[in-house]
């Protein structure tokens, strides 16, 4: 830790105005169960050059608030409800529906988990990668295919070029998620949103890939909005994690601090539940119960059923988004004790 973390806590890439800013962002999905309150008033900003993680279990709202700011929500039956998503200054949610097109083909990106449902299986990689250069920036097919062959040896394809007629099955796993990071990457987004990226590989190759994808952010000075359920892959990459639960953030906080003392005990939860090096052989936490049923979510604070610290309070008053130190929130009742014995 340095004085460094506390004089720029968003991150090495802060600046004045966000690239990304993201206000009390609502979403609902209207099914024949219920109006399921995906996303409950969600704000965040990313700054270029600057890596923000969102992280929580399942079913926290992590994809959903994605899905809201780059415009591919499934609608009906999901509907965003009230909030703001300023993109370079430009609320999104107020464009038609092709204007909101060309800014999510040129200027923002999304990386998927599942490479192969992602990319057309009948179309070579080279054909998907040359299109892009085609259709946006009216290159020949030659000069694309050029293109694409560079693209293809920046994230690391061996033999790009004898290669680039290859189909998407043809590859491995890990190769088909780095050429899923160059399509992303093809026109230069300012901002690109990567969904669980690395889920679906192993181990190792999780690790090169996620290498990649923060070498080629800094690279490009791109903002990246990160989301995973993987507190341990974030740490070396994200400048700030932002924590949900039930649709909501309960934490934001520069990476390291956040690891280094959680101010919310979901946080501590998900904290304590990484398995580590320096605790072998002890017995892995896990957070007891279930998050709540999102057509019916409880009065007062939301991880109350579940947390060790709840009290009367928490079962009544809903807490707010408190700030707790420099770039830090957390929405509970009790985050001085937490942070304190936390340290
Ligand atoms: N197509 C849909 N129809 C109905 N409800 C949906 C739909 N997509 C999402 N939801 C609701 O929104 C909630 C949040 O979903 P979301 O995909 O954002 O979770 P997540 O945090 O990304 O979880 P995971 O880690 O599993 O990807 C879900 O629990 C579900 O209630
Ligand atoms: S407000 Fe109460 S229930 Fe919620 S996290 Fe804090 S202590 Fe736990
Ligand atoms: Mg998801």
């Amino acid at each position: 830790m340095t004085d460094t973390d506390e004089a720029a806590p968003a991150g090495r890439g802060q600046e004045a105005a966000p690239l990304l800013e993201v206000r009390d962002l609502r979403v609902e999905f209207r099914t024949r169960d219920g109006v399921a309150q995906a996303v409950n008033g969600v704000s965040y900003r990313v700054a270029a050059g600057q890596t923000l993680a969102v992280l929580g279990e399942s079913g926290s709202g992590k994809s959903v608030t994605a899905q809201a700011v780059m415009g591919i929500l499934d609608s009906p039956p999901g509907f965003v409800t009230g909030g703001e998503v300023l993109f370079q200054g430009r609320d999104l949610l107020t464009l038609g529906r092709e204007e909101r097109r060309k800014v999510r083909g040129a200027k923002m990106a999304m990386i998927f988990q599942d490479a192969l449902s992602s990319l057309n299986p009948v179309l070579s990689v080279g054909a998907q990668l040359g299109e892009m250069f085609q259709v946006h920036e009216g290159m020949s097919r030659k000069e694309a295919r050029g293109r694409s062959i560079d693209l293809m040896e920046r994230v690391g394809i061996p033999a790009a070029r004898a290669r680039v007629n290859d189909y998407p099955h043809q590859f491995s796993g890990g190769m088909r998620q780095r050429i899923m990071i160059a399509m992303a990457l093809a026109l230069a987004p300012d901002l690109i949103i990567a969904d669980e990226p690395t889920t679906a590989l192993d181990v190792t190759v999780q690790a090169q890939v996620m290498d990649l994808l923060a070498e080629l952010q800094r690279e490009y000075r791109m903002g990246l909005i990160l989301i995973t359920h993987d507190l341990g892959v974030v740490a070396d990459v994200a400048d700030t994690i932002a924590v949900m639960y039930a649709g909501r953030i309960v934490e934001t906080a520069p990476v390291h601090r956040l690891y280094k003392a959680p101010a919310h005990p979901y946080t501590r939860g998900l904290l304590e539940s990484i398995p580590r090096l320096d605790h072998k052989g002890r017995e892995l936490y896990a957070i007891k119960g279930l998050p709540p049923n999102l057509t019916a979510i409880p009065p007062g604070c939301p991880f109350n059923p579940r947390c060790p610290l709840a009290r009367d309070i928490c079962v009544t008053d809903r807490p707010p988004l408190y700030d707790v130190g420099p770039g830090r929130t957390s929405a509970c009742h009790f985050w001085k004790e937490t942070l304190d014995g936390a340290r």
